[in-house]
C-alpha cells in the first residue's frame, strides 16, 4: 500500500521528453493563444504530461514541462498541486476519485467511501495491494443529480450504492468498462 500523504520524493527514472506526436500536439495547442499567453495551456499539458509518462505527475515531469513553457518549474508545481485532479505520485491502475460535496454527502458519499476503502482495503489516498485500484476524493464533479457518484478516468458512475461499486469493482478487475 503506497502511504496516504503525497510523497514527492518518487522520480521517474529517465528524464521525462514528449513524443515528436505529443510535442506537435503541444505546438497546436500554444498557436491557440496570443503571443505570450501559452501558459494558460498549462492544464491541457498537465493532462497530456499525466497520459504520456504513466498516468502521474513526477518532479521531473514539471520540471519538463516548465521547460517546454519556458516557465520556472514553481510555476507548474502550484498549479499541479492545487488541483486534486492531478497524480503527484504512481497510481493503480483505475483511479476512483469519489464526490463528498455537499449533494454526494448528503446523498450518502462518505459509506461509499468507506464501503470502497474496506473492500479494497485502503485508506483515500492509498493504493490497492494488487496495484489496480486507487482511492481519492474529489470536490464537486458537476453530477450533483446523479449523486452519489465517483469519476474513473473519463467515466462517470452515478447513483451509487454498495451493490453498484461491487459491479463497477468487478467490472474493472475483469476488464472491462462498467456501464
Ligand atoms: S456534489 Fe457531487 S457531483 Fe456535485
Amino acid at each position: 500500500m503506497s502511504s496516504s500523504h503525497t510523497d514527492l520524493s518518487k522520480r521517474h527514472s529517465e528524464k521525462p521528453v514528449f513524443s515528436a506526436e505529443k510535442m506537435a500536439e503541444v505546438q497546436v495547442l500554444f498557436a491557440q493563444y496570443p503571443e505570450g499567453k501559452s501558459k494558460s495551456a498549462l492544464i491541457r499539458v498537465l493532462h497530456m504530461a499525466e497520459e504520456e509518462f504513466g498516468g502521474w505527475l513526477s518532479i521531473e515531469t514539471m520540471d519538463y514541462v516548465a521547460e517546454v513553457f519556458n516557465i520556472q518549474p514553481i510555476e507548474v508545481y502550484e498549479v499541479a498541486t492545487f488541483y486534486t485532479m492531478f497524480n503527484l505520485e504512481p497510481t493503480g491502475k483505475y483511479v476512483f476519485e469519489v464526490c463528498r460535496t455537499g449533494p454526494c454527502m448528503l446523498l450518502g458519499s462518505d459509506s461509499i467511501i468507506d464501503y470502497i476503502g474496506t473492500k479494497l482495503d485502503i485508506k483515500v489516498g492509498e493504493t490497492s495491494a494488487d496495484g489496480m485500484f486507487t482511492l481519492k476524493t474529489s470536490e464537486c464533479l458537476g453530477a450533483c443529480g446523479y449523486a452519489p457518484m465517483l469519476q474513473c478516468g473519463k467515466k462517470y458512475h452515478e447513483h451509487l450504492t454498495k451493490e453498484r461499486v461491487d459491479e463497477i469493482i468487478t467490472a474493472y478487475r475483469a476488464g472491462q468498462t462498467p456501464n
